[in-house]
């Protein structure tokens, strides 16, 4: 088991460039097996996820090559349609293989990937996007055996607008003669993005980043050269460091539109936040302001992957704050160890209340999700003394290298075996 240990109490300051979406480019990944061309991702952020996921491509007969942030995926080879179970369990994402395996052999067999550490996380809006599809789907101990010989567009409404149900059914649609619909879909920045990598494709999506996205089959894909967004998330984390160390920060890669919630949050907390074209520019005041409430929702909501790092802000904060968190059912994990570090927080249900403390103070904790892992790194930075925060594993799945991106910013963090 890795963890970090971190001596708290340095600023965070200087500039650093932002990696791109770990959420934008697991579906691209996927979606990879569509073309009958090769596919060259460039940026390729290195983290355990993109690892997990270029495994399981290349189980099911694609060759995926990674050199110097390009990864390579010729589909070529593609024949396997089972998902190997360990695999599927490895990586939630995998569900969302199921679209584009469907789309290119027209059945798929994978093991239910079962909760996770943030929730039960069903699968029920995958499978009814794929049935309106035509896909037939049989669940039979743990296996789900989906058979797409009658595939067909089709009108998906979902009563949720879930973000891997809606990439989903984008890629087992865009090889599907006529026009695939999907109502109420999910409108994240990353939807928007792997429209434009299908596109890229010779796809024809249009409507990402509405509620109403069209899918207009087409007979082959080729090949691409795409570059992914960045992510707002991994900025988000960065902003929340220098904002609760006092620090001072400019980040490059970003899109500045796509923090709007999270920037939103960190100027009520006092914080100088300036936005250029592709950068962020962020001065924290000598002690945060309370938000006062902060609740996560579907985008252009606040996104919940950043409500850990918030409230370990808030923890630091002078007043009090409330967050809500409706995404997921499990996501507040991280509250344990604050409060072992000194944070006061309350919850009740998917609520909690934050009454700042002047300072927080070392400890070893314990990340039990990526982005309350994160947060625990966060609040080491901000906390007086040293911590160790273990399992960061967990942290690893999404963020590169983070603890070379904060030493280069004055963080005192260094990783260590345990
Ligand atoms: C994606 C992101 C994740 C982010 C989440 C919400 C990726 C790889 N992951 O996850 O980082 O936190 O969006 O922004 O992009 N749900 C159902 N039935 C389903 C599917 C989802 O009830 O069939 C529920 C989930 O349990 C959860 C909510 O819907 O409570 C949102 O999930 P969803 O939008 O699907 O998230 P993911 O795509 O899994």
């Amino acid at each position: 088991m890795e963890g970090f240990r971190v001596i708290g109490g340095e600023k965070i300051r200087g500039k650093a460039r932002v990696q791109s979406a770990k959420n934008a480019v697991l579906p691209i990944l996927a979606a990879a097996i569509l073309p009958e061309g090769e596919i060259v991702i460039r940026d390729c952020p290195d983290i355990r996820d993109v690892y997990a996921m270029a495994g399981i491509l290349g189980k099911l007969g694609c060759a995926c090559q990674w050199n110097a942030g390009k990864m390579r995926i010729d589909p070529a080879g593609l024949h396997h349609w089972e998902m190997p179970d360990e695999l599927s369990k490895q990586i939630r994402s995998s569900i969302f293989l199921l679209g584009p395996i469907l789309g290119r052999l027209r059945r798929a067999t994978v093991t239910y990937p079962g909760g996770c550490e943030i929730g039960i996380r069903p699968i029920d809006l995958h499978l009814k996007g794929l049935r309106a599809l035509g896909v037939s789907i049989v669940e039979d101990g743990g296996v789900i055996y989906c058979d797409g010989m009658s595939m067909r567009a089709g009108d998906v409404y979902f009563d949720y607008p879930s973000v891997g149900a809606t990439e989903n059914v984008m890629m087992a649609a865009a090889l599907l003669p006529g026009v695939t619909t999907v109502h109420n879909a999910a409108r994240e920045p990353e939807v928007i993005d792997l429209q434009d990598f299908i596109n890229a494709m010779g796809g024809r999506v249009r409507g990402a980043g509405t509620q109403l996205i069209e899918i207009e089959g087409v007979k082959a894909l080729h090949g691409a050269d795409y570059t992914p967004i960045p992510d707002r998330i991994a900025a988000g984390t960065l902003l929340c460091a220098a904002a609760m160390t006092g620090g001072e920060i400019e980040l490059t890669n970003v899109r500045p539109w796509d923090l709007v919630p999270v920037c939103d949050k960190l100027r009520e907390m006092g914080c100088r936040v300036i936005d250029g074209r592709s950068t962020v520019a962020l001065a924290a005041p000598e002690r945060l302001r309370a938000f006062s409430q902060l609740q996560t929702n579907p985008h252009p909501g606040f996104p919940t992957d950043m409500q850990a790092q918030m409230l370990a802000a808030a923890c630091v904060a002078e007043g009090t704050s409330v967050i809500v968190e409706n995404v997921f059912e499990n996501r507040l994990t991280h509250v344990a160890d604050l409060c072992r570090m000194g944070a006061d927080i309350r919850v009740n249900g998917r609520t909690a209340v934050v009454t700042g403390v002047p300072g927080l103070h070392g400890m070893t904790v314990s990340a039990r999700d990526l982005r309350g892992g994160a947060a625990l790194v966060l609040a080491a930075l901000a906390a007086k003394g040293e911590s160790t925060v273990e399992h960061i594993e967990l942290v690893d799945r999404g963020y590169e290298r983070l603890e070379e991106t904060l030493t280069a910013l004055g963080g005192k963090i260094f990783r260590v075996q345990r």
